[in-house]
């Protein structure tokens, strides 16, 4: 792009103001400024227009009733479990991981899943997730593509760790980076901000950004050369997470379900995870933010919370669902932040107050969209205790304790007791569940 074209692109947008100091700008700060020029779409910026015009679109919760979850036992799991392990074993199933987000809550500079968590090993969040995808490909004797999203700030780190890592022990070429967009921010007039004179400020597209990503970089292309029906869905901060485990895969698959979710019972009322709720014929996400304290707290007739159940957002889709809803606009949530800015003179201002909108784009947004939909309960215990903040609950510490208590459960169900206070770390490559340590220390104990 040169600057004549730049300059007609914005003026279409009502942006020229973003060239206002082309004239001070050096050599690189030029090509710099239309490096990124050229990821602005006009259509995007009038979205966004749209967008703040119309205000952040927010479910009416009141409206909302729990929708209806399924707890699998007996004869139903075990069919649920056989129809996930024909899945498995035909190849048909693509792991998902968004891995966009930063650190930064924890005060960690780098990606998250760069953080180590491995209570012995240090070992990172990317190891366990690789492991067990690479476990759970091989029990099934089929590799489990994985397709990672990355951020244009994080993506360089987080190929470097799986490339200096050997890839966690999986085939390279069953690992796909792809990188997610990002949108310029805005003054409330809807006007992009400049925060420095050759550079506008702009933020990753949220992990909705996820559907176009996919598009545009040829891994929902690729999933379909592979055959991939059941794409599991997961987030970076959980390392407890079972990875395309066959109970959930299976229910998804015998549900004909185009979204799925794994839900489990708040820990509290307040817990700060999204809770889905039923209106009409559809479903949506409400998160935590946009519901009352009388919701939150509302006891259903057995006495128990009537919205039970939160979202750890552990889905699977339908491929192809996801391909239909991957050429359709999303909703546009808007953050409120203070965004440095250049004045008049190209001095930069870092503002006391917020001063200008991000513009995020959520996956569970697509889930009124889905012709059906299935939710199946789990129990939090097992699978989620996300990383997200330096201290306190969902922290490093509350997580390797929780790892600690569900791998001492599975040594002590094979029948292996652990001196208490001895730090015990599992790789998900040698034991995916208590089974295969059972299994295992079978193996030993008979040589
Ligand atoms: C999220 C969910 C919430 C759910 C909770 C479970 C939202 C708005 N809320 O909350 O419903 O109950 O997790 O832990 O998502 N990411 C990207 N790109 C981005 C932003 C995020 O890839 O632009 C990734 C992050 O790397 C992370 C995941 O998305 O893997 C979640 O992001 P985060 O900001 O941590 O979500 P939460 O607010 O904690």
């Amino acid at each position: 792009m040169n600057y004549a074209e730049a300059e007609k692109v914005l003026k279409s947008c009502g942006q020229e103001h973003a060239l206002a100091f082309w004239k001070k700008l050096s050599k690189k700060e030029r090509e710099q400024l239309l490096a990124q020029i050229a990821t602005i779409e006009p259509k995007n910026i009038k979205y966004c227009q749209n967008a703040l015009a119309k205000g952040a679109e927010v479910p009416d919760s009141s409206k909302g009733k729990a929708p209806k979850v399924a707890v699998l036992k007996g004869k139903k799991l075990a069919e649920a479990v056989a129809a996930g392990e024909k899945e498995l074993a035909a190849g048909r199933v693509a792991a998902l991981l968004v891995a966009g987000g930063q650190g930064s809550r924890l005060g960690y500079d780098g990606p998250k899943g760069c953080y180590s968590i491995g209570p012995v090993t240090n070992a990172p969040l990317f190891y366990f997730h690789a492991r067990k995808v690479l476990a759970r490909g091989n029990r099934y004797g089929a590799p489990i593509p994985f397709y990672v999203m990355t951020s244009e700030a994080n993506n360089a780190a987080t190929v470097k760790c799986f490339e200096d890592n050997n890839y966690f022990g999986l085939d390279k070429k069953d690992v796909f980076f792809f990188t997610q967009g990002m949108w310029p921010g805005m003054t409330k007039d809807g006007k992009i901000i400049l925060d420095a004179p050759g550079h506008v400020f702009m933020s990753p597209d949220g992990h909705g950004g996820l559907l176009a990503a996919l598009k545009r970089s040829g891994a929902l292309a690729d999933m379909k050369k592979r055959g991939i029906r059941s794409v599991f869905f997961f987030q970076v901060d959980n390392p407890l997470v079972e990875i395309a485990d066959p109970a959930f895969i299976g229910y998804h698959v015998q549900e004909r379900s185009e979204y799925s979710l794994k839900l489990c019972a708040k820990r509290d009322p307040f817990e700060k995870v999204g809770v889905p709720m039923q209106f009409g014929s559809q479903y949506r996400m409400v998160e935590y933010t946009e519901m009352t304290d009388e919701q939150c707290k509302r006891k259903g007739k057995d006495g128990k919370l009537y919205f039970l159940y939160g979202s750890p957002a552990i889905h699977v889709f339908d491929r192809a669902f996801l391909e239909r809803e991957a050429s359709k606009n999303m909703p546009l949530h808007l953050a409120f932040k203070k965004i440095p800015v250049v004045d008049g003179k190209g001095c930069v201002a870092k503002p006391s107050e917020p001063n200008g909108y991000k513009f995020e784009k959520f996956i569970f947004d697509i889930l009124p969209n889905a012709k059906r939909a299935a939710f199946l309960a789990f129990d939090q215990k097992d699978e989620f205790s996300p990383v997200k903040n330096a201290e306190g609950a969902d922290s490093p510490a509350t997580c390797k304790a929780d790892l600690q208590a569900k791998w001492l459960k599975w040594l002590a169900e094979a029948g292996v007791s652990v001196k208490k206070g001895v730090p015990v770390e599992i790789d998900p490559a040698y034991a995916l569940d208590a089974a295969d340590i059972k299994r295992i220390g079978l193996c030993l104990g008979a040589e």
